[in-house]
């Protein structure tokens, strides 16, 4: 069967590409990445995908007058390569309301919380400051309102005591490591409707205790 054409769209250092990257090249994987996108020229994920034989372009930002002809070059490039799934992976860009209407449910993002709580920047500092017990990690299709759309995947990140934003991170970033991969396996396996704003994984029931929702052993 065909598997999936997705591109993986990044400003940093790219450690969630990689993990999509090293689900890809397995020989179950239903996806594979077709292209590699930084709006940052030199971006460290550049050099990572390039390692995996992986396409790579840099579309810089600030090279183009305004967000709208910026994200009309990102859009024909992903179409030059038949890209069928887009997934953002620490891209640092706000998208506008009509590029992500055009590629509706076929963009999906994570971002570092439990989503609704705690969008935007600065995440890890924030839950600390607000003291709550668990944070987490959250992959959902890209709705035009920022961090917002029908969530996949979550896992939940205790927080230690002793926890300062550097150790919040690394530890829910090994959360993100196993969530995206799940996600992108499931769009790709054909297991996720939509329905209204919620997303139903076939054969995943949430079981009674859970860190991570559906558990990675769905098949
Ligand atoms: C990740 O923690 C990701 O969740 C976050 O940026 C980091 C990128 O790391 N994304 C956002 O905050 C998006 N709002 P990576 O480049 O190593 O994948």
């Amino acid at each position: 069967m065909a598997k999936l054409k997705a591109a993986v769209l990044i400003s940093g250092r790219g450690s969630n590409m990689q993990a999509l990257i090293d689900y890809c090249k397995t020989d179950a994987a239903a996806a594979e990445i077709v292209l590699v996108i930084s709006n940052v020229p030199g971006a460290a994920g550049l050099d990572r995908a390039a390692e995996a034989s992986i396409p790579t372009t840099t579309i810089d930002h600030k090279k183009f007058a305004d967000r709208e002809s910026f994200e009309k070059e990102i859009t024909q490039t992903l179409e030059n390569h038949q890209v069928e799934m887009i997934c953002l992976a620490g891209f640092m860009r706000l998208l506008t309301k009509s590029f992500v209407d055009h590629w509706q449910d076929r963009l999906i993002n994570i971002h570092p919380s439990l989503l609704p709580a705690f969008k935007g920047l600065d995440t890890h500092e924030r839950a600390l400051a607000e003291g709550v017990r668990f944070t987490g990690c959250t992959v959902h299709f890209v709705r035009a309102e920022m961090d917002s759309g029908p969530i996949i995947v979550q896992a939940a990140v205790p927080i230690l005591s002793d926890d300062d934003p550097e150790s919040l991170a690394m530890r829910v970033l090994i959360a993100e490591h196993r969530c995206y991969p799940l996600a992108l396996s499931l769009i790709a396996q054909g297991k996720i409707e939509i329905v209204g704003e919620r997303v139903l994984i076939e054969g995943a029931e949430a079981p009674g205790v859970a860190f991570l929702n559906p558990t990675d052993d769905v098949d």
